[in-house]
C-alpha cells in the first residue's frame, strides 16, 4: 500500500535555530543569560503590558540565554501573523521549541502541508462526529458528577474529565477498565510533554519520553487492527483514511495526530472548565443566571447538540473566562521572509509571539479590562462589538484551534449538569495561584465546595 508523501514546503529550508539579529528593536536590555525570563515567568501579562506601553507594537524580550523574541502587539498584528496570507509564518519552527514532543500534529505543520492534514481532521469536528462525541462527554461527566459532595479540587476533576473524554474519542479507549496501561502512560506522557528538557533519568521529562515511546509502540501495533475496523474514533477513522489516489496515511501519522489531539484538547479545556468553576463560584449573580438558562431549557441529564446549541449566558460567561486566563499565553511563529510592522524591520528566521492578553487586557478593546464582566459578550444595548482579532483565545485564521466547538460543548455538558445539582462556592476569599507558563493553569490545587442543590420550583 502506498502512503500519502511528504509536502514540502518553505520553513523547510529555515536554520534549526532562530536568527537572534535583532538589536535594533527596541525591548528591555534582559539578563546576560535569564533575559527577562524573571518577569516574563511569575505572570507575563503586567510586564508585557508595561513594555508594550514603552515601546509599542513591536518590541523584543529575552529567554534564556538572552536570546531574543519579537513582541508583536494588537489586533492588527494578530491579523497580520494568524491570517497568513502570504504564507511567511511558521508555526512549525515556532512551536517545536515547546512541543517537539508533538512533531508530525497538524499544530506543526506549515502551508500546504498544513492545509492538507487540516482538512484531513476536518470530518471529525462536523456536527455529526460531535454529537457522537456529546453522548461519549454525557456518560462521562455523569460518571465523575454523580461522587460529588463537599469540597473538591476542580483542576483535579476536569483534567481527570478531559483525559477519559480524550481517550474515549480520539483513541476509542471507551474507559480506563482494561486500558489501564494506556491512560497511565497518556498521564504520565501528558504531564511531562512540556516539562524542563531535563537530561536526568527521573525527570519528569524522562519519565513523559519514555511513557511516549510505550504508547507509540502500543499505538503502532494496533494501526493494522484499526485499518480493518469500523470505530468512529479519531485513531481508527485516520486509520481507515484513503485518499483520491487509494493511498493511506502512514502509521507514524496516524499516532502523530491522536498525541497530538490528545494534548490539545486535555490541559486547555481542563484548565477553562476548572477557571470558570472558579469564576462562577466567586461571581454568584452569573452563576445564578447561568443556572437559571439551564432550568428555563429544562436541560436534562443528556442533553443533545441541539439543546446546546444556543446557551448565550454560558456561552458569554466562557468567552469572559478565556478572555481573562486564555490557556495558551502565547503563539509563536518564525517567519520565512522579513517584513515590516509598526514601523520596525523584522529580519527572516526571527522567533515571533503574539500574546493574546496584550489585547483580552488593552482598556481601548475591552472596558474595565481586568474585571470578570460575561455581559461584554452578550447583546444587549451596552453591547460592543469587538474586533474579531481581538478576542483570540482559540487563535484565529489558518491554524485557528480546530476543537472551538468541541471544547465549548464539552463545557456546556458539564455546566449543565453540574449548575443543575450544585451551587458552587469558594471556601476562601483568596485568588488562585496561577502558572502562566508554559500554559496557564492553576498553580495547585483549586478547591471549589460543591453544595447540593434542592431542586427547585420548575426543576426535577
Ligand atoms: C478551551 C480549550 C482550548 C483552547 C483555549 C485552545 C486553544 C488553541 C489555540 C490558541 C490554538 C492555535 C495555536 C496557534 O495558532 O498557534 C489551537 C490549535 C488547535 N487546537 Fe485548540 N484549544 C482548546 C481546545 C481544543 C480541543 C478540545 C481540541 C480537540 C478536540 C483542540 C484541537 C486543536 C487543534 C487540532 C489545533 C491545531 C489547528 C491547526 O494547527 O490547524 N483544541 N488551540
Amino acid at each position: 500500500m502506498q502512503h500519502v508523501p511528504t509536502i514540502n514546503v518553505a520553513s523547510d529550508d529555515l536554520p534549526r535555530a532562530p536568527g537572534n539579529d535583532l538589536a535594533h528593536l527596541p525591548g528591555p536590555r534582559g539578563h546576560w543569560y535569564f533575559g527577562n525570563l524573571r518577569d516574563l515567568l511569575p505572570d507575563p501579562t503586567p510586564f508585557l503590558l508595561q513594555m508594550r506601553a514603552e515601546h509599542g507594537d513591536c518590541f523584543t524580550v529575552g529567554v534564556l540565554r538572552n536570546r531574543r523574541v519579537v513582541v508583536l502587539a494588537g489586533p492588527a498584528a494578530n491579523r497580520l501573523v494568524l491570517l497568513d496570507t502570504d504564507g511567511n509564518f511558521s508555526n512549525r519552527l515556532g512551536w517545536e521549541v515547546a512541543l517537539d514532543f508533538f512533531s508530525g500534529f497538524v499544530l506543526l505543520r506549515d502551508f500546504e502541508d498544513h492545509a492538507f492534514h487540516r482538512n484531513l481532521l476536518r470530518p471529525f469536528f462536523k456536527p455529526d462526529a460531535l454529537g457522537r462525541d456529546l453522548v461519549c462527554m454525557n456518560r462521562v461527566i455523569r460518571n465523575e458528577v454523580a461522587d460529588l459532595g463537599g469540597s473538591a479540587d476542580a483542576y483535579r476533576l476536569t483534567k481527570r474529565m478531559a483525559l477519559d473524554i480524550g481517550l474515549a474519542v480520539f483513541g476509542g479507549f471507551a474507559s480506563a477498565q482494561g486500558h489501564e496501561t494506556i491512560y497511565a502512560n497518556t498521564v504520565r506522557m501528558l504531564d511531562g510533554a512540556m516539562a524542563r528538557r531535563s537530561r536526568m533519568p527521573a525527570s519528569r521529562f524522562r519519565r513523559a519520553l519514555r511513557a511516549r515511546d510505550r504508547m507509540r509502540a502500543i499505538l503502532l501495533a494496533e494501526v493494522p487492527k484499526r485499518r480493518h475496523g469500523d470505530g468512529h474514533d479519531l485513531f481508527s477513522r485516520l486509520s481507515r483514511f484513503t485518499d483520491a489516489s487509494g493511498r493511506q496515511l502512514c502509521d507514524g501519522d496516524v499516532v502523530n495526530h491522536v498525541f497530538g489531539m490528545l494534548f490539545a484538547a486535555h490541559e486547555t479545556t481542563a484548565s477553562a472548565m476548572a477557571l470558570m468553576m472558579y469564576s462562577l463560584a466567586r461571581h454568584r449573580e452569573w452563576q445564578a443566571q447561568a443556572r437559571a438558562e439551564i432550568v428555563t431549557r429544562n436541560l436534562g441529564e443528556a442533553p443533545t447538540l441541539e439543546e446546546l446549541s444556543s446557551m448565550p449566558v454560558v456561552e458569554a460567561v466562557f468567552r469572559e473566562t478565556l478572555r481573562l486566563y486564555a490557556p495558551i499565553q502565547f503563539l509563536p511563529r518564525r517567519n520565512v521572509r522579513p517584513f515590516e510592522w509598526s514601523g520596525q524591520h523584522v529580519p527572516a528566521n526571527s522567533h515571533v509571539t503574539l500574546p493574546p492578553q496584550l489585547c483580552h487586557r488593552d482598556p481601548t478593546l475591552f472596558e474595565d479590562p481586568h474585571s470578570f464582566r460575561p455581559a461584554r459578550f452578550l447583546d444587549g444595548p451596552t453591547h460592543r462589538p469587538v474586533d474579531p482579532f481581538a478576542w483570540v483565545p482559540f487563535g484565529k485564521g489558518s491554524h485557528m484551534c480546530m476543537g472551538t466547538h468541541f471544547a465549548q460543548l464539552e463545557v456546556k455538558a458539564l455546566f449543565v449538569r453540574l449548575l443543575r445539582l450544585f451551587d458552587l462556592e469558594l471556601p476562601t476569599t483568596s485568588e488562585p495561584a496561577l502558572q502562566h507558563l508554559p500554559l496557564l493553569r492553576p498553580a495547585r490545587t483549586l478547591p471549589i465546595d460543591f453544595v447540593r442543590r434542592r431542586p427547585q420550583c420548575g426543576e426535577d
